[in-house]
């Protein structure tokens, strides 16, 4: 007949084996869940590992923006003069077209001279050591972003960001010679 001692040994055994099974259930789970195991309420989306490129997507419009307009030549061959007669309010507070240097240097006939030319202007170190004229193309990079174009220039000035203007102002400067 059976006494305590081998109950208590069978129970003993039962639940020794249980507990292992609980152990290597819970061990391999462990080892090969896969996919999210959070709490998705409904209609949540579950985070995904990778993403999926879709067309029309993130990387369709950030290729939109490097896409290109005529070039600079081209838009300036067609360039409204009276518009850019406008646009120089712009620069109306630092430059003259008389002839006489103010805040910055005088203006007039700039298209074709050469660079830091203005005779008693006191040029920054930067724009003294920049070589060259300021040809059409040279005037249209140095009013897209006069700081990037000459680093170091005392010209406070952000620039014009759009091409169309740019192209208006250097036609303007161009008939004031
Ligand atoms: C806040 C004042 C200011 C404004 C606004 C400004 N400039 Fe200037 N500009 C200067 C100064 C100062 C210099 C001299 C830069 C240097 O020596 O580094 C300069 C230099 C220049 C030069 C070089 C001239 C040379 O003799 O080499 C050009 C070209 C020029 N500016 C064009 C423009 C145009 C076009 C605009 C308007 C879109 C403009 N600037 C707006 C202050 C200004």
């Amino acid at each position: 007949m059976f006494n305590t001692m081998t109950v208590t040994k069978a129970a003993a055994a039962l639940i020794g084996s249980l507990l292992f099974l609980m152990l290597v259930s819970w061990f391999a789970s462990s080892l090969y869940h896969v996919g999210f195991s959070g709490h998705v309420a409904e209609g949540e989306e579950i985070p995904q590992a990778y993403r999926i490129p879709v067309e029309g997507g993130d990387d369709a419009a950030a290729e939109e923006v490097v896409e290109e307009g005529p070039d600079f030549a081209t838009l300036l061959a067609s360039a409204d003069a009276a518009a850019g007669e406008k646009s120089f309010g712009k620069c109306k507070s630092c430059h003259k077209l008389d002839g006489a240097d103010a805040v910055g240097p005088h203006l007039n006939g700039v298209v074709g001279r050469d660079v830091a030319a203005a005779e008693g202007y006191n040029y920054s170190d930067a724009m003294a050591a920049h070589e060259g004229a300021w040809t059409p193309e040279e005037l249209n990079a140095f009013i897209t972003n006069p700081k990037a174009h000459v680093p170091g220039t005392k010209m406070a000035f952000a620039g014009i960001k759009s091409a169309e203007e740019r192209a208006n102002l250097v036609a303007y400067l161009q008939t004031t010679n």
